[in-house]
This record gives C-alpha cells, structure tokens and sequence, in this order.
C-alpha cells in the first residue's frame, strides 16, 4: 500500500509534523506499505493561474514540482493532508498545492477523463490550531473533502488539535499523542 504524507507547515518537526510522524508510525509496522513525506515548503510550487488550461487539456500548463506531485497522489492509496491551521484555514504552501488539483477536477467533472479511481483509496486530514475555537477546523474540513473527492479518494476521518502553538509542543500532551496512536491504528485495523 502506498501512503503518501503531505507536510504544509513550514515549521520542521512542528505540532502538525509530530501528529502526522505518530499517526504514521503506527503504519509503518506493516512491512508491505510504502511510506513517503513531501515537505511542500521545500518545492517550488506556482499558485494556479486560472488559465483555463486544464479545462480543455485536463493538464496544468505549468511546469513545476506539482508534476511529481500529481503522480505521487495518483499512486497514494493512503493520503495525509497535514496542516497547521493560519488564519481559520490550511497554510498557504497546503492550499496552493490543493488549487493545482484544478486540473484533476477538470479531468473529472468538465471532462470525464478517467484515471485512478477510488478503489478503497482514502484521505485523512491531521491539523494543529493554537486556539481553542470551537469552529477553527470547519473551512479546513471542508477543503481537504472538497480536495479528496477530486482526486478519487473517499474521505476517511480526520485527526484534530486544539489549543498546541510553540513548536513541538502536542509532545507534551499525552492525551493528544495517545489519539494519534490510537488514530494510525484505526487505520491500519481498517475502522476509519
Ligand atoms: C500565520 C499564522 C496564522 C495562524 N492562525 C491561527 C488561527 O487562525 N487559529 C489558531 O488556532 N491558530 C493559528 N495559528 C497557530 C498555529 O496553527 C499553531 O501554532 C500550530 O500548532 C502550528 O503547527 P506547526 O508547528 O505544525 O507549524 C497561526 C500561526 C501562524 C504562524
């Protein structure tokens, strides 16, 4: 199985790092899977320039580090989004590679192009918030499943911290790293 982990703090070993790194873990203890993590913040990666390109090619004019992405997403049989939440959203690096998907939604609903298809293929979304607002994970929740369901993916659950803001420190809260063991092995049992 091929899982694929999609990093959009520009923070190393951060809050939405350490979650996704645990949840993951519980993964790894299964010698078939492959498992791959993708720092956004490292790539060179355009926001989409609303071209209108895709639309009649299905294909993203721009020539950049998405034309790896758009392959490793097709292969993932596993995907984490992971982000830490800015300003009641994704960060920027996580939505401007989910924008890029323009050209899978384009493929599926304005071209009817197939390509891989959901086949027990699903996404999960692991977000860290500083605060603890009742509503600081609805827009994010509502871009990952927009998001999934573009790129032939079932939405598979979501993991969700509150009130984690320096650093590295969800490490310190035991309650929180427990879930995210509990979370990968919800996966690995098949239960989410
Ligand atoms: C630009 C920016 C905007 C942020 N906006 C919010 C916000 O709207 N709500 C919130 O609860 N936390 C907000 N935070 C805090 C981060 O979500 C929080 O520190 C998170 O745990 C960081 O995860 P990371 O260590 O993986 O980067 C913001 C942080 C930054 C840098």
């Amino acid at each position: 199985m091929n899982i694929l982990v999609i990093l959009g703090s520009p923070r190393r070993n951060g809050n939405s790092e350490t979650l996704a790194r645990t949840v993951v873990q519980e993964l790894e203890q299964q010698q078939t899977n492959s498992i791959e993590y993708i720092h956004l913040n490292k790539l060179q990666i355009r926001p989409c320039q609303s071209c209108g390109g895709c639309e009649k090619t299905s294909v993203c004019v721009i020539r950049d580090d998405m034309d790896a992405l758009y392959e490793k997403v097709d292969a993932a049989d596993r995907l984490f989004l992971v982000t830490p939440i800015y300003f009641y959203g994704p960060t920027a690096q996580c939505k401007t590679f989910i924008d890029r998907f323009q050209a899978r939604w384009s493929r599926k609903y304005l071209l009817a192009k197939p390509f891989r298809q959901g086949e027990d293929r699903k996404g999960y979304l692991l977000a860290t918030a500083a605060t603890k607002g009742e509503k600081v994970f609805d827009a994010s929740l509502l871009i990952a499943k927009c998001f999934f369901d573009a790129v032939n993916m079932a939405f598979g659950g979501s993991l969700l911290v509150r009130s984690v803001d320096k650093a590295g420190v969800i490490q310190n809260r035991p309650e929180e790293m427990a879930r995210a063991v509990a979370f990968g092995h919800d996966i690995v049992e098949g239960r989410v």
